[in-house]
């Protein structure tokens, strides 16, 4: 089964899907961790951000690896070409270099294909913004996640903070953030967007513990159908 989970930075999405994962016995794939791990690469090979070509040269040469601890459906960590960026790829830096990166049709149509291949494989909670528009437009379940723009920049500074890495300033996070949402749904390939069938779940209103309930409740339905 895939439960797709789609949305905004900073709505909760990975938090969510960790714990759906973890309470279904699910795996978990973070699609941004991909495309953050080729605008890694990209930048270290010094290629243009506006090179479409090379940048899927880039994804299409670099294995990206998910670091799993034994026992664990969520990994630790990421490697691309066997480097560890699990912590590199959440700088500030990378925050701008992705955008760029990820609206590359030729990034897109090789990380597509891998997360197919990586989907197909197993019972995946996958995280993004265009899986069950484009990646997995079969899923069995789609949530668009979504939250006010203040409160996701909020959450985007705690969880800086708590990592060590990236800007703890609220008004640059919030015009990062709100740059960002604007490159991901205004892009010519996959724009961020709602499928038709998602289900819209905001939480701004409700407590975390309550969004992953009424989605480990849409999966008990979706296998009970
Ligand atoms: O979820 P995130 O912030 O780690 O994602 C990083 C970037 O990758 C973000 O700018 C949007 C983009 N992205 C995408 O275009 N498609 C996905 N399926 C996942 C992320």
């Amino acid at each position: 089964m895939i439960i797709a989970i789609d949305g905004p930075s900073g709505a909760g999405k990975s938090t969510v899907a960790k714990a759906v994962a973890r309470k279904l016995g699910f795996s978990c794939l973070d699609t941004g961790a991909m495309y953050r791990a080729v605008a890694w690469q990209a930048v270290q090979n010094g290629v243009s951000l506006d090179d479409d070509a090379a940048l899927g040269e880039v994804a299409r040469s670099y294995d990206i690896e998910f670091v799993h601890q034994p026992g664990e459906p969520t990994p630790s960590g990421v490697l691309i070409g066997g480097t560890d960026v699990t912590a590199a790829i959440r700088t500030a830096e990378i925050d701008r270099a992705v955008s760029p990166v990820s609206a590359a049709p030729s990034v897109r149509e090789a990380l597509v294909d891998q997360q197919r291949r990586i989907g197909n494989a197993g019972d995946y909670v996958v995280e993004g913004r265009d899986i069950g528009t484009t990646v997995f437009p079969q899923a069995e379940v789609k949530v668009f996640l979504t939250a006010s723009d203040e409160e996701r920049a909020h959450r985007r500074v705690r969880q800086n903070v708590d990592r060590g890495i990236g800007s703890i300033d609220y008004e640059e996070v919030l015009v990062d953030l709100r740059r960002r949402d604007k490159v991901d749904s205004s892009r010519a390939t996959s724009p961020l967007r709602p499928a038709d069938d998602a289900v819209m779940l905001d939480s701004t209103n409700h407590f975390i513990e309550e969004v992953i309930d009424i989605i480990c409740g849409m999966a008990d339905e979706a296998r009970a159908r």
